[in-house]
This record gives C-alpha cells, sequence and structure tokens, in this order.
C-alpha cells in the first residue's frame, strides 16, 4: 500500500498565517491575534451531523465570547454554498450562525493545517479542531472521524482548562470542571519534594497534590 506523510502543525507550533474568502468576508489569521480562536472543519455543507455541530456551537456562541474565544468554520464549500446552508440552518433550525465560515475550495487552510484525511476521505475535510491562543500558537488539536458529530461542551471545557492553566500554573485533572480542585505541578527536585510534602494542599504522596483554585 503506498503510504504518504502529510505534514501537519502541532501543539506548540505558532499557527500557519492565512488569507481566505469567509462568510464574513476576506479573514486573515492575524485578525485574531489577542484572542482565543477554535478554528474547526467539518466534512461539508448540507450534511447532518454537520448541522447539529453547527447548531451546537452556535448554542455555546456566547459562553465561547465570554472566554474571549472566537469560533472560525472551513469546508471544501464556497462561499454561496456556506450562505445558503447557514441561512438555512436559521430558516428551517431556528439557529443563526453568528461566526464565519471558511470557503477553502482550494484546500489552501485544510493542507496547511493537515485537515484532510486522505485515507477517509479525497473531497471533504475531517473534523478538526485547532485550539490556537493570543499569540497565535496551537494549544490543542482534535480529530473526529466523518460519521461521529464532536462534543463541543468538551471544547468549551478544554478552553476553560488551558485559561486556568495560563492563569494559575497548574493542571487540571482527568474530568475538570471549573470550580473542581487542580493538580499542583509535581516538585521536580528532593527539597521540593520535602517541602511539598508539609503544604496544606490534598496530597495522596509527594507527587500527586491537588488544591482549591
Ligand atoms: C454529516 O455531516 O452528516 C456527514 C458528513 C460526511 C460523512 C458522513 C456524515
Amino acid at each position: 500500500m503506498e503510504q504518504t506523510i502529510h505534514s501537519m502543525p502541532r501543539i506548540g507550533d505558532l499557527a500557519p498565517q492565512f488569507e481566505i474568502a469567509t462568510t464574513h468576508g476576506t479573514l486573515r489569521l492575524e485578525d485574531y491575534k489577542g484572542s482565543w480562536l477554535i478554528l474547526f472543519s467539518h466534512p461539508a455543507d448540507f450534511t447532518p451531523v454537520c448541522t447539529t455541530e453547527f447548531m451546537a456551537f452556535a448554542n455555546l456562541y456566547d459562553e465561547f465570547k465570554k472566554r474571549n474565544t472566537e469560533l472560525l468554520g472551513l469546508s471544501i464549500d464556497s462561499v454561496y454554498s456556506h450562505i445558503a446552508w447557514v441561512r438555512n440552518i436559521e430558516e428551517k433550525m431556528g439557529v443563526k450562525i453568528k461566526f464565519p465560515v471558511i470557503a477553502d475550495l482550494n484546500k489552501e487552510v485544510a493542507s496547511l493545517y493537515g485537515m484532510m484525511m486522505p485515507g477517509e476521505s479525497k473531497t471533504e475535510t475531517s473534523r478538526a479542531v485547532f485550539v490556537i491562543d493570543p499569540d497565535q500558537k496551537i494549544r490543542a488539536i482534535i480529530y473526529y472521524p466523518l460519521a461521529t458529530g464532536r462534543n463541543m461542551d468538551e471544547i468549551l471545557r478544554l478552553i476553560d482548562a488551558l485559561q486556568t492553566h495560563d492563569k494559575y500554573k497548574v493542571a487540571t485533572p482527568a474530568n475538570w470542571r471549573p470550580g473542581d480542585d487542580v493538580i499542583v505541578p509535581p516538585p521536580n527536585t528532593q527539597e521540593m519534594a520535602e517541602q511539598r510534602v508539609k503544604e496544606k494542599y490534598e496530597i495522596k504522596d509527594w507527587y500527586f497534590a491537588k488544591k482549591k483554585l
């Protein structure tokens, strides 16, 4: 079987720059400097799973905005198709799509970000999510296959976790929700380990300490 190697940006890389047509006019990645950005692709307009995803993102739009986070969709469809689809979602489902959608007809951004999964589809982008921070660094990447809709609550939770990490220099445990205890980074010297066990944290062992924020 022929093997194709596709380069794609990774967590910690600067997000690749682009300038591209969207349903809100031409946009550049640079326009988002200073905000968090969820850049996400969907396979195609006028498909049911994608429609549920757009409605789920739209329902959380104000929550993302409260967190200084913008949404930017993408698929390999024309701007006219995007316009018709988002108008259809508003008319038939009563949900207004307030975020822009990239018309990536030449697969320009899809190729830059490695959003295509040719083994699954050569004509549609996979369900990729790139979380880009205010300095335009990629902070998280999620990929889902064509047939599985994503969990937008999890994407919002991820933003909360990343922002909590940046603000308080702590990590967050499995299934963490805002308000839950956070993880104190483990000590990395013997002296710090000895100090750690004397702290008023909830300590399971010298490397495993939680605290309230
Ligand atoms: C959908 O969004 O419904 C869909 C898109 C591509 C493949 C399968 C399902």
